[in-house]
């Protein structure tokens, strides 16, 4: 099956799967390993200590694969009050910017605060410009800077929350009435029916951040991902985890992890998706060999 939406065909990939961003793993390896599987990795720069560094990650990636891949620069909200580092930390993320312009990369995708300055040095150059939040009136904030698609995080999701964080299904379906551009939904989605869902709610394509921490590349002992697989996600401490605001840096799995039960590759994990989403689908009654959700 042929899958088209906005995001796949602003990006250039296969499936509408954008992979989430990974502060401490979000390198060539895992990233190549993604796009190869037919969505988009993501190098996350700030993974790098020195500009060089990435520079020879992207390389890396180039020679890895010859799919589109994404930048990520997450911009807590800490690193960037003014009373801190103000503009020399605004010139340190340019300084990354401007070294993945220069390899020639076009997608880049911000998340956090205030990551405008980085989405107009961006298109200027001729880039794509993705933003990653949480609330809905901050995707509309971007939309109104020019952003050339948004990524909302729901409640379910893992990763910075805001006490006004809202679920998927609300953040998604009420995005899709309120945005013009692309909707990449993230947060809890983690098997065919997710997938499906958020489509159907009106996204372009999903985010995965915790599937993927189940899979073989994900770069972390086995013993600690066979831990994450037997995660009682509905345990009161977890749930507290995940659903009470007051955690905010918390990068632990989501929601996502109760869908998976074995450690694959990744290009398994895309593949079972996928092939479980055209079943489902074929289930429904849905027979065309293109799933096109462009007039919608
Ligand atoms: C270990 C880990 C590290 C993460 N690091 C970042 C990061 O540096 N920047 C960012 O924007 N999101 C980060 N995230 C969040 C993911 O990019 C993604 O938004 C989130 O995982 C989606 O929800 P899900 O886990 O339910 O799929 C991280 C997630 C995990 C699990």
């Amino acid at each position: 099956m042929i899958w088209t939406t906005k995001i796949t065909q602003l990006l250039k990939i296969q499936y509408p799967l954008v992979m989430g961003a990974f502060g401490g793993w979000g390198k060539a390896e895992f990233a190549s390993t993604f796009s190869n599987a037919g969505g988009l990795g993501i190098i996350a720069a700030l993974n790098f200590p020195n500009p060089e560094e990435f520079r020879k990650d992207i390389q890396k990636v180039k020679r890895l694969t010859t799919k589109p891949f994404g930048i990520n620069l997450s911009l807590p909200h800490h690193i960037l009050e003014e009373s801190r580092e103000g503009k020399k930390t605004q010139e340190r993320y340019l300084e990354y910017v401007d070294i993945a312009l220069n390899e020639n990369c076009t997608i880049f995708t911000t998340s956090g605060y205030k990551a405008s300055f980085i989405g107009k040095r961006v298109q200027e150059a001729g880039g794509l410009w993705f933003h990653k939040c949480v609330l809905i009136k901050h995707a509309i904030s971007v939309e109104k800077e020019g952003a050339d698609g948004v990524t909302l995080v729901g409640l379910e999701g893992t990763g910075f929350k805001n006490p006004l964080t809202n679920t998927t299904l609300v953040n998604i379906t009420l995005a899709k009435k309120m945005l013009k551009i692309p909707i990449i939904a993230a947060g809890g989605i983690g098997d065919a029916r997710g997938f499906l869902g958020a489509l159907a709610m009106g996204a372009d394509a999903v985010c995965l951040g915790t599937a993927l921490m189940a899979t073989n590349e994900c770069p972390v002992s086995t013993k600690i991902k066979k831990k994450w697989l037997n995660l009682d996600i509905f345990d009161e401490t977890f749930h507290n985890k995940i659903y009470k605001y007051n955690i905010k840096n918390f990068m632990a799995p989501s929601t996502a992890i109760g869908h998976r039960k074995t450690l694959v590759t990744i290009h398994k994990l895309i593949e079972e998706l996928i092939t479980e989403a055209d079943d489902i689908l074929d289930s429904w009654g849905f027979n065309n060999n293109e799933f096109n959700t462009l007039d919608i």
